[in-house]
């Protein structure tokens, strides 16, 4: 199908979404009211995932609309596209293969050969570190890795680290420095014994300026505590596709784990960029979490369209997007140990979504990607579901559950899982005047004083959430979580008609991040904005 095909199907698709939400006025009370099988009827399951997402705004017309939309658009061919290795990534002409890097059984590709390597380099580094076989410049084994990174260089591996915490192997910590703040280094560093400490500086590029000047500043602390140069090579390995810049800093050539062009940053985590997981969890923790991913990439392949966990979250997002009105999402998982998921959902999302035009280059005539946000639960429900509650905006909610216990307090546990049931039961359910004024009467109050305070513990309700339920929080399901999302955000690039695995974006800021750095202490050029010269005299 031509893309001005594609374009007008898109249009003609949102009219009628619109005008069936504009037609069609109901509250999911009566949604759930009128059809006692509705959360068995649309609610599934796979790869350990199960979905529950009957308490969204869908008739069964409406997500006839929306699958009939996606067929218009032919996403099955697209989730082939992208699953085959085709040059989905149009404006920097590669494919967008992240599924390879977590293939099971035999490599029968060229890529996944590549990867077949990369793993096996990846398992022997770490059975030299966990051996003590690998030597830090004293003769004393490596007892803590410190991770370099930022973006997707940092944000998987650092969130899946802490939510594999039963896994940690106890003769090595791992530790994650990204920002370019002196304070993140200076202080993960306070008390790691330098000739003990192994720096991974993990960057695509080998060009990013927050991890070059973090290794840079590690390098210093290394030499500082009586490592000679060539000496370096024991506390330093890398991780980019950059190998002669990763080689110019100092790092042995046999210490670089590859990347490819066609993996994306933000998909990154299955790569060598998971190194710190293999060191921290072990191997076997790590070729569970590709395992589970996996999983989740072959339902997605396969999956007919109206059951893809995938395809379905993305396709209520897109409707409520489109026409709801709806700026952000809130994840929410009620589990401590996924407590930087959001963090990572974040980048992957908004990096991929936030564009303004379509693979052609042409303006979008209708809203994109959207604000991602959350915490997790149940620290939340004291800060911010007060507006999710009562404040103006619809802002649907994803809930993730974790069935087992992740800790010894099985009673905590229980509570967690009730506090996490009735925030999507309140968010539905809310609170009529009429039941607002009667639960007063009967607490006591005055006709009067209830009227009075009544409006003011009205919960409209009628807010649409998904809820994810995870058996357990180990690393098969994790894997098949963190899959499910990412192809959630393919599947809303291709609603959206947008390339969602390029990120110009970023340069300009970095751009012009370079060239202020330089215009410190000297004078800014007459052309630039008043503020910006202004901040530059009261900073510097
Ligand atoms: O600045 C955005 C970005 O390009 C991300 O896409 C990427 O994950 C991050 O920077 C880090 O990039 P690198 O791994 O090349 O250092």
């Amino acid at each position: 199908m031509n893309s001005e095909t594609l374009a007008v199907s898109r249009t003609a698709a949102i009219a009628r979404l619109k005008s069936h939400q504009q037609q069609h006025k109901w509250s999911l009370r009566e949604l759930f009211a009128s059809d006692p099988a509705r959360a068995g009827r649309l609610s599934c399951e796979a790869a350990g995932i199960y979905l529950d997402y009957s308490k969204n705004h869908l008739r069964n017309e409406t997500l006839q609309l929306l699958l009939d939309y996606a067929e218009q658009i032919e996403l099955s061919q697209q989730i082939s596209a992208l699953l085959s290795g085709a040059n989905i990534n149009n404006t920097e002409h590669r494919p967008a293969l992240h599924s390879a890097l977590r293939f099971q059984g035999q490599p029968q590709t060229e890529h996944e050969r590549a990867v077949a390597d990369c793993r096996k380099q990846m398992q022997h580094f770490a059975e030299k570190i966990h051996s003590g076989s690998w030597r830090g410049f004293s003769g004393e084994p490596i007892r803590h890795i410190v991770n370099i990174g930022i973006g997707g260089s940092d944000l998987g591996p650092r969130m899946v680290v802490e939510g594999l915490r039963p896994w940690h192997r106890d003769d090595v910590s791992v530790h994650f420095v990204a920002n370019i703040d002196g304070a993140d280094l200076s202080d993960t560093l306070l008390g790691l014994p330098p000739e003990q400490t192994l720096f991974i500086v993990a960057s695509k590029s080998f060009s990013t300026l927050e991890t070059r000047q973090n290794a840079l500043s590690a390098r210093q602390w290394v030499l500082a505590a009586g490592c000679r140069e060539d000496q370096l090579a024991q506390h330093f390995v890398a991780v980019s596709s950059n190998i002669v810049a990763a080689q110019d800093f100092g790092i042995a050539a046999e210490n670089i784990f590859p990347m490819w062009n066609w993996v994306g940053g933000r998909y990154s985590l299955w790569s060598a960029i998971g190194l710190p997981i293999v060191l921290a969890c072990g191997y076997d923790a790590y070729e569970q979490l590709l395992s589970g991913a996996h999983a989740m990439d072959a339902h997605f392949a396969n999956a007919p369209l109206e059951d893809n966990l995938p395809v379905l979250m993305a396709l209520i997002h897109f409707w409520y997007r489109q026409c709801w009105n709806v700026g952000s999402q809130v994840v929410l998982p009620y589990a401590q140990r996924l407590a930087k998921f959001p963090a990572w959902l974040q980048q992957l999302d908004m990096e991929s979504l936030g564009k303004s035009v379509n693979r052609e280059g042409h303006a979008l005539q209708y809203p994109s990607g959207s604000v991602i946000w959350g915490t997790e639960g149940s620290n939340g429900q004291h800060s911010f579901h007060q507006l999710l509650h009562q404040g103006k905006d619809l802002i649907p909610a994803d809930f993730i559950a974790v069935r087992e216990p992740t800790s010894e307090l099985h009673e905590q546990h229980q509570w967690l899982l009730a506090c996490c049931i009735s925030q999507s039961q309140a968010l539905l359910r809310g609170k009529s005047l009429h039941e607002a004024r009667q639960e007063l009467e009967e607490q006591g109050y005055t006709h009067r004083e209830a009227h009075a305070l009544a409006p003011h513990k009205v919960v409209p309700g009628n807010r649409p959430s998904n809820t994810l339920v995870l058996q357990r929080l180990d690393p098969y399901s994790l894997g098949s979580l963190l899959a499910l999302y990412e192809h959630k955000v393919f599947v809303g690039g291709c609603l959206l008609g947008i390339n969602p695995f390029d990120q110009w974006g970023v340069e300009l800021g970095k751009l012009l991040g370079a060239q202020i750095h330089a215009a410190i202490g000297g004078e800014a050029p007459p052309d630039w904005d008043a503020s910006t010269r202004n901040l530059l005299e009261r900073l510097f």
